[in-house]
């Protein structure tokens, strides 16, 4: 089976405010594994629901896997919600429906995180560092939050001319005939 598609900015779906989810269905812990499987495939360390088209507040991640370790740890949150937060951090983000961008973001540094997980048992997470980062990040897709809303207007604004002239050229390339 294809994997699905991960929507890329500017998809208007990236701005909805995701719903909250009520319970675990079949299709949710489906949705959950296709999630895992296409965040593992791109790689990304995270994922959430609505950048695969589905409005709900539901998240995959993994901080800790990589490709030469091959340790995976994966975890699914639905709906998670950040009851604490403390300090601030910068770092290096990237995100699989920004394509072809990084650019640092401050956020902080440690939050807790309520949750729970696919047996609708409540889940409480302290996090630092790269998993607080992601949790944040993914939090806020939820929220139709993108993490290019958070960095300068200038970087933005460059970031949109630069997105919108390697769509331009996507559209061309497909337009010409005869082209494979
Ligand atoms: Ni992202």
């Amino acid at each position: 089976m294809a994997l699905r598609e991960v929507l890329k900015f500017p998809d208007p779906r990236l701005r909805q405010v995701s719903e909250p989810v009520s319970e675990v269905t079949p299709e949710l812990r489906e949705l959950a594994r296709d999630m895992l499987e296409v965040m593992y495939d791109e790689p990304g360390i995270g994922l959430a629901a609505p950048q695969v088209g589905v409005p709900q507040r539901l998240v995959v991640m993994d901080t800790e896997w990589s490709e030469e370790g091959g340790r995976r740890n994966p975890r699914v949150l639905v709906n998670p919600q950040i009851v604490h937060r403390e300090g601030r951090i910068v770092w290096t983000e990237g995100c699989l429906s920004v394509p072809d961008f990084q650019a640092e973001v401050e956020r902080s540094e440690r939050v807790r995180v309520v949750a729970r997980d696919l047996d609708w048992k409540e889940l409480e997470i302290d996090a630092s560092g790269l998993e607080a980062v992601c949790l944040q990040h993914e939090i806020d897709h939820l929220d139709g939050i993108l993490f290019i809303d958070r960095i300068s207007r200038l970087k933005r604004s460059l970031y949109v001319k630069k997105r919108k002239k390697a769509l331009r050229l996507e559209e061309q390339e497909q337009a010409r005939p005869g082209s494979l």
